[in-house]
């Protein structure tokens, strides 16, 4: 038995397929890198959706949509100063599970404004400034920065946030779409699969991967310290977040497709190309010593390390990556959600008892 399930095809689904052995993943027909940096988030969210919603618009009334609920979601919510007091990720679940369950497409069209918007009034919250209501009229990417930082991002930085979410808003059965699909298969609606989903995105182990990489680079400070920093974590037991993965066995197509992204953004951001720099001699340097110390562990970057340069650079506080992780998936998860009330199938596997036996009853 795997305990962590490796190797188990639990879902036939039309929505993505990561190939760990050739590090290439496919967006419903289309490869990672062609959709990064050219496609808006909207339009491969409306492409997940495709032939789960009979009432599914043309792009530009999807467009139109999405920007009335983010409208809608921020007028209805209770974005309160306690939450303040919870992780961003903690606020946006509290926020997501206040929403009514449903199955249609405007309760899908909610939850992916919803997530975005209250990322955005959260980490507002937690830095003691005023939340920003949404522009409805505005590009999804470009409004989820302006209500972030309250003033309207530039092209390129829309763009580079538009490349982020379409990077990582599907990959296969991950932990989170595996939860959110267990939910699904109950027959619940899509807004509990997405709760499942957060709650299952935030560990580490997943999307709460990314925040302890800036940690990780600032405590480093300069190339020359790596090495004695990267082997001191290790020898401590830890795991070097942004690297490894359980299904790559090489390097994660999405790390290259965000790399391009901060590419694209440098030449606008003046501090942006030393940051990459240090952070590509970081990433050698852990590299370098995840061979030496696990030669038979194919350990190589995974998506995480690039997100935290690329969200950093954005101006998003690194508490706030998994959220900002979450609203990108959410697409996915719904998507998902659909695809597992479409089989009508329970998912309920069955475990192997390793307690003890009942001791025979006096009578
Ligand atoms: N740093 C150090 N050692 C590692 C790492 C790492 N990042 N990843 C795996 N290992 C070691 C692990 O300790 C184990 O060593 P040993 O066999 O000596 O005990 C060995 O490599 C095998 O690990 P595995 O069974 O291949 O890994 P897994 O499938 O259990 O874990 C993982 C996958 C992503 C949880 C893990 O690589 C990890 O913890 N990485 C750091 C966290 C991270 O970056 N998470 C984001 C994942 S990508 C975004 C997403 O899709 O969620």
């Amino acid at each position: 038995m795997a305990e962590g399930l490796e190797g188990v095809i639990a879902a036939r689904t039309v929505l993505s397929e990561v190939d760990g052995a050739r590090g290439r993943l496919i967006i419903r027909g289309y490869r990672v890198e062609d959709l990064a940096g050219r496609a808006r988030f909207e339009e491969v969210a409306r492409h997940l959706f495709e032939g789960f919603f009979d009432d599914l618009p043309e792009q530009a009334e999807f467009d139109r949509r999405l920007g009335e609920a983010r409208a809608q979601v921020f007028a209805e919510a209770r974005i309160r100063e306690n939450l303040a007091r919870l992780e961003p990720v903690e606020a946006v679940r509290a926020l997501i599970a206040a929403m009514p369950d449903g199955d249609d497409l405007d309760t899908a069209l909610r939850l992916v404004a919803g997530v975005a918007t209250f990322s955005a009034a959260v980490v507002r919250l937690e830095a003691g400034q005023t939340p920003v209501a949404p522009d409805p009229e505005a590009g999804h990417a470009h409004d989820f920065l302006r209500m972030l930082r309250g003033a309207a991002p530039s092209r390129a930085e829309a763009e580079a946030l538009d490349a982020y979410l379409v990077t990582v808003c599907d990959h296969g059965l991950n932990a989170s779409t595996f939860a959110a699909r267990v939910v699904a298969s109950t027959r619940a609606g899509l807004t509990s699969s997405v709760l499942a989903g957060i709650s299952a995105l935030k560990g580490p182990l997943h999307g709460g991967a990314p925040g302890p990489i800036i940690a990780m680079l600032d405590e480093i400070g300069e190339p020359t310290r790596a090495r004695a920093w990267i082997e001191d974590a290790l020898d401590r037991g830890e795991r070097l977040m942004g690297f490894g993965h359980r299904v790559y066995k090489v390097r994660d197509p999405r790390a290259d497709a965000l790399k391009a992204a901060i590419g694209r953004l440098a030449a606008q951001s003046p501090a942006l190309p030393g940051r990459l720099a240090f952070a590509e001699a970081v990433e050698q340097a852990v590299l370098m010593v995840l061979r030496e110390r696990k030669p038979k562990r194919p350990l190589d970057t995974n998506v995480e390390f690039y997100t935290a340069l690329l969200l950093e650079a954005l101006g998003f506080p690194a508490a706030a990556f998994t959220c900002t992780f979450a609203a990108a998936r959410t697409a996915g998860w719904i998507a998902h959600a659909k695809e597992q009330h479409a089989t009508g199938r329970l998912i309920r596997p069955e475990s192997l008892y390793i307690g003890p036996q009942p001791e025979p009853v006096a009578a």
